[in-house]
């Protein structure tokens, strides 16, 4: 019903505007809810999902399916996603120096094929900035219920060779502040940044990132996410180093540099392609990496049960979406988990 009527009438008003001013209203208003305690509950109260309860590397996650990175980039709505009936959040892309990102526009729809395109470049205010806004919502008490992540990103200014550095001095401000992280070496919108996916550049990385790790009593997870255009073999590659670098999962996929045979003009815009496109290979990407045994935390075309139950059967732990909020509305994750809730019963039922 709320997923019809936000499709019919509120979803075609939005897409009259620019992608990234409505996404930006949006945030703000969500931040705004967050703020006050009776609202949020309000808005639990309307969209919150049922309990599907799951543990994967270690921690307890209240259903499997997750608020992608990009979506809250700077925490602003942190109390809300929970209401909204997400399992986790996983929050940035932050990196170590405050940056503005690239030009805008920057966020295109092709709303025909349920697709976004993106070339943001990690606009943030920098890890600091990052560390003290979650320490205020802790001290505010809204801290939420359920795991959070955040997703560290390389600043444009610190050169390929020095990335190592910037990863592990944001990661230290911010490692008493979430519960696991995501080395980010797999936005397309920095340049060479996914070169950091090779393996002696990535190990390097993941040195840095270990060493602020073991500097802490409480090992908390620390997982990678990957392109999904990259081939199996260096794929096999990452998969090699998360034993001996101690990494707890993999993220996969984020956006695509690749386009579909289209002729809508709106694909050729630079950046990372998202949502129904991404879909298929987000899949196979993660059926690859499920056979290593890793936990694998699935996102990309998300935009119903089925969609996440395709995910979870080919090897995910956990799944995101992004994309799928933008077209489905603010029910998606409610509708989801009912959905999975449905056929995890029927499954067991069989
Ligand atoms: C506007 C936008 C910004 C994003 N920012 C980030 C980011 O900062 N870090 C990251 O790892 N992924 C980022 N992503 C990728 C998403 O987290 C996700 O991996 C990707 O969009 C595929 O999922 P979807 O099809 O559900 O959107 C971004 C995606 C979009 C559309």
């Amino acid at each position: 019903m709320m997923s019809r009527i936000y499709r019919s009438f509120i979803r075609p008003a939005l897409f009259e505007y620019d992608s990234e001013e409505i996404h930006d209203r949006t945030v703000r208003v969500l931040s705004r809810i967050s703020r006050s305690p009776a609202l949020s509950e309000l808005v639990g109260a309307m969209f919150g999902a049922p309990k599907l309860p799951v543990q994967v590397f270690g921690l307890n996650f209240p259903n499997p399916l997750g608020l992608a990175a990009g979506m809250d980039k700077f925490a602003a709505a942190l109390p809300i996603w929970e209401q909204l009936g997400f399992g986790f959040c996983e929050l940035g892309g932050v990196t170590w120096h405050p940056q503005d990102g690239n030009p805008k526009p920057r966020m295109f729809r092709v709303a025909p094929d349920g697709a976004l395109i993106n070339r943001m470049g990690f606009n943030n205010p920098g890890a600091v900035a990052m560390a003290e806004r979650l320490a205020d919502w802790r001290a505010r008490g809204q801290w939420p219920n359920h795991p959070v992540g955040i997703n560290l990103g390389k600043s444009k200014i610190t050169p390929l060779e020095k990335a190592a550095d910037d990863y592990a001095m944001s990661l230290r401000v911010l490692y008493p502040h979430a519960d696991f992280f995501v080395v980010n070496v797999s936005s397309p919108n920095t340049p060479n940044l996914r070169q950091l996916q090779d393996k002696a550049a990535l190990d390097e990385v993941l040195a840095a990132v270990q060493q602020i790790r073991r500097d802490h009593p409480i090992r908390k997870p620390i997982l990678v996410k990957v392109a999904p255009d990259l081939s199996f073999e260096a794929l096999d590659e990452i998969v090699e180093l998360t034993g001996p670098r101690e990494v707890a999962g993999i993220v996969a996929t984020n956006t695509t540099i690749t386009r579909p045979n289209s002729e809508n003009a709106a694909y050729s815009e630079t950046g990372g392609l998202s949502g129904r496109p991404l879909r298929a290979r987000s899949t196979e990407i993660i059926r690859h990496l499920a056979k290593s045994g890793l936990p694998i935390v699935g996102v990309g075309g998300i935009f119903n049960a089925a969609d996440a139950h395709e995910k979870l059967q080919a090897g995910a732990s956990l799944v995101q979406v992004y994309t799928g909020l933008v077209y489905e509305g603010p029910s998606i994750a409610r509708q989801l988990v009912r959905g999975l809730k449905r056929l995890s019963i029927e499954a067991k039922l069989d």
